[in-house]
């Protein structure tokens, strides 16, 4: 026996709660192994093999869920402490233990792999209400402790940008498997594999994202901007624009764009003139897919851009919890920052271009070729930990005095 698979054996033995930060250990040593596009398709083409699947991802999740829980135990004591992330922690202590039952089991048996297909959907359950869960504790952590200081600021953001990156990743994973191998295929889209979309229609999808937007914008402001929406497609001019994606990620972040575009138009508009349109410009390079939107809603400060990314920067009023099932029109501050990490995860980008005064265009960056999407993740490693540490030193810039210099000082007598 291999000492690799001792070790599973003796892991499976000893999958007790009093054992969790042993598996957390040992496991968060491995690197997240991040996965391209085309491989995502590969495992799930018409040849896939259900083994080989379930035999990475019963390594893989626990390492890409060990990897995050290292980090959930760097947070500050009482926001550790907050009912929260206890609740938060708890269900990723129980997906691991559930996932670990399965490291002796033989791929071979069916029923094993069927088993396997119901415990992730089982652990995709468990966690849907992770975002707003951790978002509650967040608060309940500033509401008890105020302003946090740029230290802990940095850290919180620097946490959860990674903790949610690693969320988007393993429940790609999850629903990939699950999709592709419960056999549910989708006859009406030939081109999906999972929950990837061979060929998806970004002008269709970007017109979905707006209608959605547009609805809940007229329930609030009894009216919306109009959609001006142009295309260019390079490699097969006049074709539509399409690529291989998650077109669920593509609507999530158009459809947060928009919302932000609308209101800011709204807001931004003098009563009884028409509203300027909102215009989405669609490009399709050798390399990149990009979707331009811009807005004429009156833009932000410069110097304000990058607090919008913020988690939980929102000038609209905070909705209440009770509400978060229904999408709001916004109010929660996690609009941009969540639609960046979906671009960011295959690799693309979501950038601000603001012009006070005047109005805002949002790009989202994407990857065009397959090869190109691959999978970013955070590791739990020792530059991952300097970040927790960071201490507050000097500035190495000097900070402008507010008052004005007193030159008086330096006349010689
Ligand atoms: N297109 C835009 N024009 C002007 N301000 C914007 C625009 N998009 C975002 N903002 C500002 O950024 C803040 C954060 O946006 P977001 O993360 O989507 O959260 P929310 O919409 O819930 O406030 C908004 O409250 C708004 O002040
Ligand atoms: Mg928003």
């Amino acid at each position: 026996m291999t000492s690799k698979m001792k070790f599973v054996r003796s892991v499976v033995k000893a999958a007790t709660l009093a054992n969790v930060p042993k598996h957390v250990d040992y496991f968060s040593k491995f690197s997240p192994s991040p996965l391209s596009m085309k491989q995502f398709l590969d495992f799930g083409s018409n040849n896939a093999c259900e083994r080989t699947s379930f035999v990475f991802l019963r390594q893989e999740l626990p390492v890409r869920l060990s990897n995050i829980m290292k980090e959930i135990n760097l947070l500050p004591d009482a926001l550790l402490a907050t009912s929260s992330v206890q609740l938060v922690q708890s269900w990723y202590v129980q997906s691991l233990m559930e996932i670990l039952e399965f490291l002796d089991k033989n791929p071979n048996d069916r029923s094993i792999l069927e088993s396997f297909v119901e415990v992730l959907e089982g652990i995709r359950n468990r966690h849907n209400e992770v975002v707003p869960t951790m978002a509650q504790g967040v608060i309940e952590y500033k509401d008890a402790f105020g302003q946090l200081d740029p230290v802990t600021d940095h850290n919180m953001q620097y946490f959860l940008d990674r903790f949610y990156t690693s969320r988007i990743s393993i429940r790609m994973l999850i629903n990939q498997h699950t999709l592709v191998f419960s056999g549910n295929t989708n006859p009406s889209h030939p081109d999906t594999i999972g929950c990837i979309d061979t060929a998806c229609d970004v002008t269709e999808v970007t017109r979905d994202a707006y209608d959605s937007a547009k609805l809940l914008c007229e329930q609030y402001y009894l009216g919306s901007p109009e959609l001006e929406l142009r295309q260019t497609n390079v490699n097969n001019a006049g074709e539509p624009v399409r690529i291989a994606y998650i077109p669920s990620h593509l609507y999530h972040m158009l459809f947060e764009l928009f919302k932000n575009a609308m209101r800011a138009t709204i807001e931004n508009h003098v009563p009884c003139r028409i509203l300027p349109p909102i215009k989405v410009m669609i490009a399709v390079g050798g390399e990149d897919l990009s979707i331009k939107m811009s807005d004429r809603g009156g833009g932000v400060p410069f110097k304000k851009t990058e607090r919008l990314f913020s988690y939980m920067y929102s000038t609209a009023p905070r909705p209440s919890f009770g509400e978060r099932h229904r999408a709001p029109m916004a109010g929660f501050g996690y609009g941009l920052p969540i639609s960046r990490l979906y671009a960011r995860y295959f690799q693309g980008d979501l950038q601000l271009y603001s012009m006070e005064g005047h109005g805002t265009d949002a790009i989202i960056h994407l990857k065009a070729l397959s090869t190109d999407s691959v999978e970013r993740l955070p590791v739990f490693n020792k530059t991952a930990l300097r970040h927790y540490k960071i201490s507050l030193e000097a500035d190495d810039w000097c900070v402008p005095s507010k008052e004005p210099l007193d030159l008086a000082v330096y006349r010689t007598v």
